[in-house]
């Protein structure tokens, strides 16, 4: 029984809290009548938010807020002065993001103004890109005020000087995309002339701006017409609309007066865009005939939310005479002019007028329709209108007695009021507003309908798509969609993965002309456990109906996550070749120091990739591009993951980074100021994946080696006691001559040191070898009539053979080989020649090859890519050697045999039996060599690739 009444007191406790907290909130509604006061405390209350700043400076007065568009909250602040509500001239800001995270900007720097009485800000603030915002403030130069402004960044520093902005009344506003920078215009002269200057927006490392481009608008028609106002506005695309309203000047041009068609008003709109040097001509958007009193501008043009252009409130003051009771009164209507980007007027009717208040304002809002505000002394109230005018129900706010300070959140329609300041307190209440247009609000944008992925879906990382479908038709325009990866730490930047504009031909407008499709490359998402997000610019789209640029999404707004990937295998290290486009060439050849230049281009790989410094490293090669001379070719290891299950392995990075290469100009690859100098029409390359490289040399060497063995026994079948061996020598040394003329052709001059000793090695011995074939033929033509007698039978080919004989001398072996018992290949040739021959090319070793050797050695260290034409060379150039060497040692030896039988029987003269004898004995000697030759030609090679490995390591 006691428990009961505990629980039913806790209940009604529990009750009466939450009507008592109700009541909080309708008390503060202070003069709407109580129907109103019911609704609205029923319909807000549950989804309003109150926040309370505490500032830890005992003295900071609350200021001023400003909402920015990224969602940050920005509260100025300042001390009183001694005076009573004075400040003194300091900057002090509180930025409370959307994650809750508070900054404070507590600026060393004593302002240059006058004290400023009452409480109110000696300076103002501008936010421009993330981590900069622009502070000014008035100055009296020699009785003149200017307006001048400091950038400063999130971290209380000052960039540069202050820049002069102006005039005091100078119109200074950042482009609705904070990356374009931000306009000053001055209000027109007399002559209706107003200057504009386009200012850059502060660079990302220096916060240093620049004047981008400068000019004027005009006002036409001037000498009939006076101009009375004139406004400013941002524009959808990161432009600056110019508004302004000409009323007809009766003292100068009196004879009008009486035309009933004179136009006694006029509004034009005239836009500035991004990258043009003057605006559009003035667009006349309305014009009437009525003799109104006055037009004004009651507040900036906004966009529509519906891509119906831009919205513009004006007030009509009209004086009315009832002829018939001789009465008259002045009534102030308001309008809504509508035009388009194109400045055509599309169309303007009347908004209700708002209930008679001192104070009241007009807001056209995001999500359609319209907010009547009304401010009272300690309070405010207000409601929202359709866009046809008319009343909207339950759709009032109101703030209640303690409330200073009214702002609102236009990108998600949350209006909020800031209490009175208590001690250290500010208290800040949220309302978000209904929404007439309910789409898109999680995209805190109105025309998206929805996306793929959904915000905070988990995805795979091998989705190849993502898409947006929005509630109009839409065609593809000029601006970007990028993705980002949201970077662990809150105050380090994003990294960018892909970017890609709506004109690039890679996204596409799916068949129901409401779906955007666009493509996400494979480097994309390369990050498990990360959450991505993607930023769609303002006119990434356009509407199809109209033309009209489409808003886009902020940042941080449409955000999902990937899938964790599954661990991957172990790979081995991989290396790369990429290369330099025209400029990052001369660049790299002018660097003063080389090493340096590809060190900063592996950090900024490893920024891009992303993946951990020491997976990166380079072994310094370069080399011109064989393909295109002018361009340089880089190489970069990947090493080997350390962890498997932590790291992505070698090749995944290999494959990141030949993606983005290949898609540069959409990836960050293009924003650094080294990575941007890759010549991405070039691909990654692997110069080590040594199978796939070496393959088509070990089928030429193992087919080649086939083939000379088969003729070799189709030599000894014919004619077994012929020198077959030298058709070996022979095929190789045409084989190492046409490596090493190709290798001369092609590769040397990617390597130019070795061009000049590459030309002496190759054409000093064809010089030598040439002066001993002539020798030879000389000799024996002069000493010896057999030979004649066998030259005049083939003087073709003995000349060509002469000229052979220039690539090496041993190929007039073949001449005198006696193979397949030819007679063509059975010249006499005396021993003399042979003799010759056998120095000739021990010679040739020691000019030719082994130099030649060497330089093929050198080049396959000093290049990038190492391809078939090389590897060739240094094959058979090695194959030549040591074929050579061989087959001479074996032939000295034979000779050596041969004197020491000579000097031994000296007496007996050797019979021709003994000699065959000896022959045959040293062609069976030959066929076993051959074989063992074969066995180690195929041995030479994978030496020569274990070798590769462990260098390029
Ligand atoms: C609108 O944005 C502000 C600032 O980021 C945030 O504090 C507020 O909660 C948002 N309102 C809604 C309804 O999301
Ligand atoms: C403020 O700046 C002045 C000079 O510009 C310097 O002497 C002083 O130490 C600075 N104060 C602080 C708190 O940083
Ligand atoms: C306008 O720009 C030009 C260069 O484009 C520059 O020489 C000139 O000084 C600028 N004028 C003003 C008023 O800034
Ligand atoms: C409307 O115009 C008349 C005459 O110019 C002026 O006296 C009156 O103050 C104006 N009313 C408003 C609300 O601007
Ligand atoms: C856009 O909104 C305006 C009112 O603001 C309305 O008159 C018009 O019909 C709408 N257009 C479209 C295409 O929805």
């Amino acid at each position: 029984m006691v428990k009961l009444l505990i629980s039913f007191t806790h209940l009604v406790f529990i009750c009466c809290f939450l009507v008592s907290s109700q009541y909080v909130s309708s008390q503060s509604i202070s003069s709407r009548d109580i129907l109103l006061q019911n609704e609205s405390s029923q319909n807000a209350s549950s989804q309003d938010m109150l926040y309370t700043y505490e500032e830890p400076n005992e003295g900071l007065k609350f200021l001023n807020t400003v909402a920015n568009s990224d969602g940050t909250l920005m509260i100025q602040m300042a001390f009183e002065s001694e005076d009573e509500g004075c400040i003194l001239p300091y900057f002090h800001l509180r930025l409370i993001e959307k994650t809750g995270q508070v900054r404070r900007i507590d600026l060393n720097y004593t302002f240059p103004t006058e004290e400023a009485c009452p409480l109110t800000p000696i300076t103002n603030f501008t936010p421009l890109t993330y981590n900069y915002i622009m502070v000014t403030y008035i100055k009296s130069d020699n009785g003149i005020e200017n307006k001048y402004g400091l950038v400063i960044n999130y971290s209380s520093e000052i960039i540069g000087e202050p820049i002069y902005l102006g005039s005091a009344s100078v119109y200074f506003d950042r482009s609705i995309v904070p990356e374009k920078g931000f306009i000053r215009i001055e209000k027109p002269n007399e002559n209706g002339i107003a200057t504009w200057n386009w200012h850059s927006a502060p660079d990302i490392i220096t916060g240093e701006i620049a004047e981008i481009s400068n000019g004027t608008f005009y006002v036409p028609s001037l000498t009939t017409y006076t101009l009375v106002d004139s406004s400013n506005f941002v524009l959808i695309d990161g432009g600056f609309g110019y508004l302004f309203i000409l009323k007809h000047n009766e003292r100068m041009n009196p004879s009008a007066i009486n035309d009933p068609n004179l136009q006694y008003w006029r509004v034009y709109v005239s836009f500035l865009r991004e990258g043009t040097d003057s605006p559009t001509i003035p667009s006349l958007v309305y014009q009437s005939t009525k003799k109104l009193n006055n037009i004004e501008f009651m507040s900036p043009c906004t966009a529509s939310y519906n891509a119906t252009g831009y919205i513009c409130i004006m007030t009509f003051n009209n004086t009315i005479t009832d002829r018939k009771r001789n009465q008259s009164w002045t009534e102030v209507n308001y309008y809504q002019l509508g035009f388009l980007s194109t400045g055509a007027f599309e169309r303007l009717d009347i908004i209700p007028k708002p209930t008679n208040s001192s104070s009241f304002d007009l807001t056209s809002l995001l999500y359609g329709g319209f907010l009547v505000t009304n401010y009272y002394a300690k309070a405010m109230d207000g409601y929202i209108l359709y866009d046809d005018g008319s009343y909207m129900p339950q759709s009032e706010i109101s703030f209640g007695p303690g409330f200073v300070h009214y702002n609102m959140f236009k990108r998600n329609n949350t209006f909020f009021g800031v209490k009175k300041q208590i001690g250290n307190k500010i208290d800040i209440l949220l309302k978000p507003l209904p929404r007439i247009i309910n789409h898109g609000s999680e995209y805190d944008n109105p025309v998206i309908d929805s996306t793929k992925p959904a915000i905070n879906e988990v995805v795979g990382s091998s989705i190849e798509e993502i898409t947006i479908k929005y509630d109009m038709p839409v065609k593809l325009s000029t601006a970007n969609v990028s993705i980002y990866q949201l970077n662990d730490d809150p105050f380090k930047p994003s990294l960018l993965r892909q970017t890609i504009s709506g004109d690039s031909k890679l996204c596409n407008v799916g068949s129901d002309n409401y779906t955007v499709h666009i493509p996400i490359f494979k480097s994309t998402f390369n990050q498990p456990n990360s959450v991505y997000y993607v930023v769609v610019e303002n006119n990434f789209v356009i509407s199809q109906a109209r033309d009209e640029p489409l808003i886009g999404i902020k940042e941080k707004i449409w955000k999902f996550s990937i899938k964790p990937f599954e661990v991957e295998q172990h790979s081995d290290p991989v290396t790369g070749s990429f290369r330099l486009n025209e400029e990052g060439s001369l660049r790299f050849l002018h660097a003063p120091n080389r090493a340096e230049f590809v060190q900063n281009m592996i950090q900024e790989f490893s920024k891009i990739i992303p993946v951990n410094e020491e997976r990166l490293t380079t072994n310094g090669k370069w080399q011109y591009d064989p393909s295109s001379p002018q361009k340089i070719l880089l190489s970069i290891n990947i090493n080997e993951a350390e962890d498997d299950k932590t790291e992505p392995n070698s090749r995944t990075i290999y494959d990141n980074l030949s993606v983005m290469i290949k898609r540069k100009d959409f990836t960050a690859l293009s924003n650094s100021e080294y990575t941007s100098l890759i010549d991405e029409s070039a691909p990654l390359t692997m110069t080590q994946n040594y199978f796939e490289k070496f393959f088509p040399l070990i089928i030429i060497f193992i087919v080649s080696s086939i083939v000379l063995t088969t003729l070799y026994f189709i030599a000894r079948q014919l004619n077994p006691g012929g020198r077959n061996s030298a058709i070996f020598e022979t095929a190789f040394v045409i084989i190492d001559f046409a490596a090493d003329l190709a290798f001369t052709l092609n590769n040397v001059k990617n390597v130019p040191k070795l061009m000049i000793p590459n030309m002496v090695f190759f054409v000093v011995p064809i010089i030598v070898n040439c002066l001993f074939g002539l020798n030879i033929f000389i000799f024996e033509i002069t000493n010896h009539p057999s030979f004649v007698i066998w030259f005049s039978q083939f003087p073709t080919l003995s000349s060509m053979f002469t000229l052979f004989s220039a690539i090496d001398i041993r190929v007039l072996n073949t001449l005198s080989s006696e193979l397949f018992g030819l007679k063509i290949l059975s010249a006499p040739l005396t021993q003399r020649s042979r003799k010759l021959m056998l120095w000739g090319s021990v010679i040739n070793i020691l000019i030719e090859d082994v130099p030649q050797l060497i330089i093929q050695g050198i080049y396959y260290n000093s290049v990038v890519t190492y391809d078939l034409i090389p590897s060739l060379a240094l094959a058979s150039g090695g194959l030549v050697i040591a074929n050579k060497l061989i087959l001479s040692s074996y032939h000295a030896l034979v000779r050596w045999h041969h004197r020491r039988n000579k000097i031994r029987d000296s007496t007996r003269h050797l019979s021709i039996a003994s000699l065959r004898s000896i022959k045959s004995n040293v062609e069976i000697f030959n066929e076993k060599k051959i074989e063992q030759e074969n066995y180690y030609e195929e041995k030479d090679l994978t030496e020569n690739i274990s070798y590769e490995s462990t260098d390029w390591e």
